[in-house]
């Protein structure tokens, strides 16, 4: 597309709030079904260290969030002078509760506590920020079970949005485990062609023009310029900074309107996105570690001669004498 096309361009502003909430109201029915079961609710724990005001906002968020979906929620308010050993006690004990299903330490952390330790300490099972080396590593090989939650946001967003991926050029701005990183794999598993940018990156705003899909995740106000947006092309800005009491994304979103394709805001936009991938996490995570029983059961075997055969011993025996229902947690 031309330079002079590009001032026709009807960039559509996303509605990250508007899809959340449509995705929210599939997970309240797949609760409302597992508690008609008779099981009880996935259960998400929340846990900040300090006292951060746009951290505890952002808990409260997850909270309302999990409120509203059905599902069961818990937040540990710990004084900054908590200490790493501290921390990875209660981290401890949530991974041994069976009524956890998913484990979030609010991020980032005060100076003495390493991040790192802390992704590690979680259950790989109940870690919903999948921040656990197991976790990023099955992503990488591409049999990931659980996605941090702002690339998921980010692709749900595209994919709503019927952006194409196969052969696109996507640039990820910001190299970070917990957004830029991830969404780079997911980009590049989808058969997008993935440029990394960073702070040593050459001709930063050449390479964003050649995008078809730029993702903005470094939380440096304004820095995308709208010549550095390629006409038509997709905007993700998942920066989220404070400007003179107004949220600005890494996007300068007022210019880049009429030039981009789709853009994502900085209010209503990815961020309705990330908490929802939270819930879906939660929900994966309970469905992993609690399998729905198959409602459909295997039609019981024809009485057999031999019935006094202990079918635990036989490997090959298509179903057990005493066939244990999948285990799932009471109300
Ligand atoms: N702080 C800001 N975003 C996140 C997130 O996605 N996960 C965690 N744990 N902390 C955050």
């Amino acid at each position: 597309m031309s330079e002079t096309s590009a001032a026709k361009i009807e960039t559509v502003v996303v509605d990250g709030l508007a899809l959340a909430e449509s995705l929210r109201d599939e997970m309240a029915r797949e609760i409302e079904a597992i508690v008609a079961s008779g099981r009880r609710p996935p259960q998400l724990t929340v846990v900040l260290v300090g006292d951060d005001p746009a951290s505890r906002s952002y808990i409260k968020g997850k909270q309302r969030a999990c409120a509203r979906i059905g599902a069961a929620a818990a937040e540990y308010l710990l004084p900054e002078s908590t200490s790493q050993k501290e921390l990875l006690d209660l981290i401890e004990r949530l991974n041994r509760d069976d009524g956890v299903d998913g484990i979030l330490v609010q991020l980032p952390l005060p100076k003495h506590i390493s991040p790192e330790a802390v992704a590690e300490a979680i259950d790989p099972a109940k870690d919903v920020d999948a921040l656990h080396p197991l976790n990023f590593g099955r992503l990488l090989l591409g049999n990931a079970k659980l996605v941090s939650c702002t690339p998921l946001g980010v692709l749900a967003v595209l994919d709503r949005h019927g952006v194409p991926l196969a052969g696109a050029h996507a640039v990820v701005i910001g190299r970070s485990n917990i957004v830029g990183k991830p969404v780079s794999i997911l980009l590049q598993q989808r058969n997008a062609t993935v440029t990394m940018c960073h702070s040593k990156t050459r001709d930063l705003a050449a390479l964003c023009r050649s995008a078809d899909v730029l993702v903005a995740a470094v939380g440096s106000p304004r820095m995308v310029k709208a010549d550095w947006i390629k006409p038509g092309a997709a905007v993700m800005d998942v920066g989220v900074s404070e400007v003179d009491g107004k949220l600005v994304g890494d996007v300068d979103f007022d210019a880049a309107i009429g030039r981009a394709g789709i853009i994502t805001p900085s209010r209503r936009g990815i961020g309705p996105m990330t908490i929802t991938m939270l819930l879906r996490n939660t929900l994966t995570a309970y469905a992993l570690r609690f399998p729905t029983p198959d409602p459909t059961p295997e039609p019981a075997p024809e009485s057999s001669s031999d019935a006094s055969r202990d079918a635990s011993t036989d490997r090959k025996s298509s179903a057990p004498t005493t066939a244990a229902p999948p285990a799932g947690p009471k109300a």
